[in-house]
C-alpha cells in the first residue's frame, strides 16, 4: 500500500461533563496516542485532534445536580479532563471545544450545505413537552419505569438498570424531571438524516470494501443496524443549550448533539491550522489524506455510519478506519463514574503521579497496563493486582532490570563508555540477538499498522525478554573474574555489553510510543536527542558511538508493593458505597405522585414487618446522613443504619417506636452491617417522619 500523503488522527470528543475513566483512555485516547507518536516517528505529516463536546442533555442536567451554570460545567470540567491526558502523555496536536465560536460556524455551515441541497426531511411530529417549564422535554429529561426491567427511575433514553436503549415514548408512566408532572404532547417541527436512503452506500463501504480490514465488531455493528432496518434519525432538537439551527423558523431548536460533535473534528482541524501557519482544507478534501476515528464501541454507529453519511453529503473525505475497542471492566464489574465502580484518570494522577515519591513513569506504568490488556476484540479487565504484576514481573523484573545492569555492568566493566565491538569474536548467540532487533522492529511496524497495540507491545518486551536471555548465557561479571587467565576475556565483555547497549537504544525507540516518558529517561542515559527516536533508526546496531560516555542509570520503574494496591482496593470500595448513598438520597427526594403498579398479595406477604424500639442511636462518623440505631424487636435488639441524621439528632430518636422490615438483606454502610430498614413517610417539602403505631406497644408486634 502507498503511504498516504497526510494523516487525520481523531479521538472520540469526551464529554466535559465530569471527570474522565481509564476506561475511557484505554478506548479511544491511549491506542490513537501511541499510533500517532508511531506516525511521527516515521517523519509522517500527522496532526492528532480532540476536544471537549459541550453541547446535549447531559451537560444541564450536570450543571442542575451541582447547581450551576451548563456554561460554568463546561469550563469546569474542559481544563481539567485537558490537563489530565497531558498528563497521561496523550500528546493531542489540539484540544479544542465545541463550545468555540468557530466551531459553531462550521457546524452550522455544515448543516445549511445539507439543507440546501435537500439531503435533510422535515417531519412534523407530538413529543413531551412539560407545560408547566413551557419546554419540550429532551429524553433525558424524562423519566418513567422501564418496559423492559420495571425499574421505575429509566430515562428517556435508556435504562440504567438493565442497559436498555428505550425511546421516552416507551416509558411507563412517564413524568418531567424538571416539574415531576407527566408530560403532555405537543407538535413540534424537526430536521432528520434519511439513513435509509444511504443503505446501498453502507453496504458498499463498510459491508464489502472494510469487511476485512476493519475491526469485526464495526463491521457487525453495521450490519445489524442495516438488518434492523434504517430509519431517518432527527438532527435537531427543541432545547436551550447547543448549536442554534440555521434556518429562519427554527426559534428555540439546536442541532442535535451528535449532528455538531464529530463535526467539531473539523473545527479543531481549522483551529489547528489558524495556530500553526497550516491549511486545513487538505485535511479533510484530499482523498491521500488517512483519516481514522479512534472511538469505544458504544460510539460505532456514529461514526461508521451517521457521521460518514454526512461527510459524504456534504463533499469530504471518509475514514479510512475506525478502530473501535470494546469495554474494560474494573475488578469485575462494568466501570461506571456514577456508581462510584471507577478509576478517573483525575485521581490516578493525584494517587501515582503527583504526590511526593510519585513520578512521570507511573503515568507509563498506567499505559502499559491498559495497553497490555487493551480490549481490542472483546471486553477486558481492570484488576489492581494484574495492574501490580505487569509493573513488577514486567515493567520492573524485565525492561527496567534488563537497562540497569546493562547500564551497572557497562560502568563497572567497560569504564562508563560504549565498549568496542570486536568483529572477529561476534559468534552465534550474538548474530542471533542482533537477528531479534530487526525482526522485532519488523513486527512491531506492522502490527502498529494494523491498530494491534496490544501485541506490538508485547514484541517490544518481548525484546528485552530475549535480551536479559543473552545476558545471562553470556554472563559477563563471570567473564570478568577470567580476565588475568583469558587473553579475550575483556574483549568478550566489550562484544556483550557494545550489543545490550545498541539493543537499549533499540528498545528506547521502539518502546516509545507505547511508554513516552520512559523513552525520554533512556535517552537522557545514554545522553542522545530526541531524533535518536526517529523510527528509522530502529534496527540500526550502530546507533551508540564507540567510545561515548554514558550517564548512570536512573531507576526506570519502581516495585509497587502489596499494601498501595490494598489501598487501592479499599478506596474502590468506598468510592461506590458512597455513591450507593448519594442515589439513595436521590431516589427518595424525587416527588412521583404516580401509584407504582399493582402487585399481588402474596408480593406484600414477602415483607416482614414489626414495631420496634430504638433503644440506642449515634451519629455516623464521616456521613452526614446517618444514625447508627439499635431497635428491640422483643426476641432480639438489631444494628440499623438509617438515613435520618439530617432529620433527627440521636437524642431525639432514642425511645421511639418505628416500624421495620426485618427482613430485608443485611448491607453494609461506612463498614457497619445494617440489618433492616425503617420505613419513613415523606411530606411534600422532604421532611421525614416515623410511621409508628397510636399508643404505645409491645417491641416485636407484627404489622401487616
Ligand atoms: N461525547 C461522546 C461520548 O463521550 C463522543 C463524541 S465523539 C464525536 O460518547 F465524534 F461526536 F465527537
Ligand atoms: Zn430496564
Amino acid at each position: 500500500m502507498n503511504t498516504p500523503k497526510r494523516y487525520l488522527i481523531t479521538s472520540a470528543l469526551p464529554y466535559a461533563n465530569g471527570l474522565k475513566h481509564i476506561g475511557h483512555l484505554a478506548g479511544a485516547y491511549l491506542p490513537a496516542d501511541i499510533y500517532t507518536r508511531y506516525l511521527k516517528a516515521q517523519n509522517r505529516e500527522v496532526v492528532f485532534v480532540c476536544g471537549s463536546d459541550e453541547h446535549g442533555t447531559a451537560i444541564p442536567i450536570q450543571a442542575k445536580k451541582e447547581g450551576i451554570t451548563a456554561q460554568a460545567i463546561i469550563d469546569k470540567y474542559h481544563p481539567i479532563i485537558e490537563q489530565n491526558f497531558r498528563d497521561l502523555g496523550i500528546d493531542f496536536d489540539i484540544y479544542h471545544r465545541t463550545s468555540a465560536p468557530i466551531h459553531h460556524t462550521t457546524a452550522q455551515e455544515f448543516f445549511t450545505v445539507l439543507n440546501d441541497q435537500g439531503a435533510l426531511e422535515i417531519k412534523e411530529s407530538e413529543q413531551y413537552y412539560d407545560d408547566e417549564a413551557k419546554i419540550f422535554l429532551a429524553d433525558r429529561f424524562i423519566k418513567g419505569t422501564c418496559p423492559n426491567c420495571k425499574y421505575d427511575n429509566a430515562f428517556g433514553d435508556q435504562c440504567e438498570k438493565c442497559g436498555k436503549s428505550l425511546s421516552p415514548e416507551e416509558l411507563i408512566n412517564p413524568v418531567s424531571t424538571l416539574s415531576g408532572k407527566p408530560p403532555i404532547k405537543k407538535l413540534t417541527k424537526h430536521w432528520y438524516l434519511p439513513l435509509n436512503k444511504h443503505e446501498d452506500f453502507l453496504k458498499e463501504w463498510v459491508l464489502t470494501q472494510h469487511k476485512n480490514d476493519w475491526r469485526a465488531n464495526v463491521v457487525g455493528q453495521v450490519k445489524s443496524w442495516i438488518d434492523m432496518g434504517l430509519q431517518p434519525r432527527a438532527v435537531t432538537r427543541d432545547l436551550d443549550w447547543g448549536i442554534n439551527v440555521p434556518v429562519k423558523d427554527a426559534a428555540g431548536k439546536v442541532l442535535y448533539v451528535w449532528f455538531d460533535a464529530p463535526i467539531g473534528y473539523i473545527s479543531a482541524t481549522k483551529q489547528w491550522a489558524l495556530d500553526n501557519g497550516k491549511d486545513w482544507q487538505p485535511y479533510w478534501y484530499d482523498k491521500e489524506t488517512k483519516l481514522v476515528h479512534f472511538i469505544g464501541k458504544d460510539n460505532i454507529v456514529f461514526h461508521a455510519m451517521i457521521f460518514p453519511i454526512m461527510l459524504q453529503l456534504h463533499g469530504n473525505i471518509l475514514p479510512d478506519n475506525v478502530p473501535s475497542n470494546e469495554f474494560m471492566n474494573l475488578e469485575g464489574d462494568k466501570m461506571s463514574t456514577s456508581r462510584g465502580w471507577s478509576i478517573e484518570m483525575d485521581e490516578y494522577i493525584k494517587d501515582w503521579i503527583k504526590t511526593s515519591q510519585g513520578n512521570e513513569s507511573m503515568a507509563d506504568v498506567l499505559r502499559y497496563y491498559l495497553t497490555a490488556i487493551a480490549p481490542e476484540t472483546k471486553d477486558s479487565e481492570f484488576t489492581w493486582k494484574g495492574f501490580q504484576d505487569a509493573n513488577n514481573s514486567e515493567l520492573v523484573s524485565i525492561l527496567g532490570n534488563y537497562v540497569n545492569r546493562t547500564f551497572v555492568l557497562m560502568h563497572k566493566l567497560c569504564g562508563g563508555k560504549v565498549p568496542a565491538l570486536h568483529h572477529e569474536l561476534i559468534d552465534d548467540i550474538d548474530n542471533q540477538l542482533i537477528d531479534d532487533i530487526t525482526n522485532t522492529k519488523q513486527k512491531v511496524t506492522s502490527l502498529l499498522e494494523a491498530y494491534k497495540f496490544r501485541d506490538a507491545q508485547f514484541e517490544v518486551i518481548d525484546l528485552a525478554r530475549k535480551a536479559n536471555q543473552y545476558m545471562q548465557k553470556k554472563e559477563p561479571w563471570i567473564v570478568a573474574k577470567q580476565i588475568n587467565t583469558n587473553p579475550q576475556a575483556q574483549q568478550l565483555i566489550d562484544n556483550c555489553l557494545h550489543l545490550c547497549l545498541q539493543l537499549t537504544a533499540n528498545l528506547a525507540i521502539l518502546i516509545h510510543p507505547f511508554l513516552p516518558f520512559t523513552a525520554k529517561k533512556m535517552l537522557h542515559m545514554m545522553k542522545v536527542v530526541d531524533k535518536m527516536l526517529e523510527w528509522k533508526n530502529a534496527g540500526n546496531i550502530q546507533l551508540l558511538k564507540v567510545g561515548y560516555s554514558l550517564r548512570e542509570p536512573l531507576l526506570l520503574f519502581r516495585k509497587i508493593e502489596d499494601e498501595e494496591i490494598n489501598i487501592q482496593l479499599e478506596k474502590l470500595k468506598m468510592k461506590s458505597l458512597a455513591a450507593k448513598e448519594n442515589k439513595m438520597q436521590e431516589s427518595t427526594t424525587t416527588t412521583n405522585d404516580e401509584i407504582k403498579p399493582t402487585i399481588v398479595f402474596d408480593d406484600f406477604a414477602k415483607i416482614d414487618l414489626r414495631i420496634g424500639t430504638i433503644i440506642q442511636a449515634e451519629k455516623v462518623a464521616k456521613a452526614d446522613k446517618l444514625l447508627n440505631l439499635t431497635v428491640d424487636l422483643g426476641t432480639e435488639k438489631r444494628t440499623i443504619v438509617s438515613g435520618i441524621a439530617m432529620h433527627y439528632t440521636p437524642e431525639e430518636v432514642i425511645g421511639k417506636q418505628v416500624t421495620v422490615v426485618c427482613n430485608l438483606a443485611p448491607r453494609k454502610m461506612r463498614c457497619i452491617e445494617s440489618n433492616g430498614m425503617i420505613l419513613m413517610a415523606e411530606d411534600k417539602t422532604g421532611k421525614l417522619y416515623f410511621v409508628n403505631p397510636d399508643n404505645t406497644i409491645d417491641a416485636g408486634s407484627k404489622v401487616s
